[in-house]
């Protein structure tokens, strides 16, 4: 098989044809950030976190979506690659409760992690919340669609790793939600508790279970917590 000859930050790069500019650039040591990849698992492009300038494109490519292709000139590190990711981050988490001292995923949180990597250390925008509540109907795990970015792990590996397809996206626009059917609580789904949706998740959208989580739950609505984790997840609007 003949090798595709590209060049990433000036240092010439071999790959196999098909292979992703993330997968090359990790190939030969340098480092892209990313959000919603999961390799051979969730390769959608969804975060725009991974953005590369491509010599001759007219706009910034996804690395995890974009191929390699013979001569091909990358850049991932330019002031203008990394102005673009610290914006969409800063968008994505627009929308982010302000939680992290109670979350229980606080310092073990993809976006809290990438967050310091690409220097945001306070929030130029605030968009409208999620109309959902965080559902604690199963017994092993609690979905917080406040905290989720839409990545789509937890659905990809769900479908693609487990076959049980217990949760998808859910309605459209700002009003997605990733969740079971017809927005049953989890509690009530096809969810057989193998934590795979939890391990995957970059953020505490969807986490286990735990006395920590209880806690958090009744740090952050001490009147709610004991009617939803009860009741099944209802929309708020
Ligand atoms: Fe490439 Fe999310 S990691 S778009």
């Amino acid at each position: 098989m003949s090798l595709i000859n590209l060049t990433i930050d000036g240092v010439q790069v071999q790959a196999v044809p098909g292979t992703s500019v993330l997968e090359a650039a990790g190939q030969a040591g340098i480092k892209i950030p990313t959000l919603c990849y999961l390799k051979e698992i969730n390769e959608i492009g969804s975060c725009r976190i991974c953005l590369v300038e491509v010599e001759g494109a007219r706009t910034l490519q996804a690395s995890c979506v974009t191929p390699v292709t013979e001569g091909m000139v990358v850049r991932t590190n330019t002031p203008e690659v990394r102005q673009a990711r610290k914006l969409n981050l800063e968008l994505i988490m627009s929308n982010h409760p302000q939680e992290c001292l109670i979350c229980p995923r606080s310092t073990n949180c993809e976006l809290q992690q990438l967050a310091a990597e690409l220097g945001i250390s306070e929030l130029r925008f605030t968009g409208a919340m999620s109309p959902y509540e965080p559902d604690f109907s199963s017994p092993s795990l609690v979905r917080d669609p406040r905290k989720c970015i839409l990545c789509r792990r937890c659905v990809s590996v769900c479908e693609n790793v487990q076959q049980v397809s217990a949760i998808a996206p859910q309605e459209r626009g700002f009003d997605t939600v990733v969740a079971p059917a017809f927005l049953e609580p989890l509690g009530n789904a096809a969810c057989v508790n193998c934590g795979q949706c939890a391990l995957v998740c970059p953020t505490a959208a969807i986490h286990e279970k735990d006395q920590t989580g209880e806690v958090w739950a009744a740090l952050a609505d001490p009147e709610k917590h004991v009617v939803v984790q009860t009741a099944p997840a209802v929309r708020v609007s």
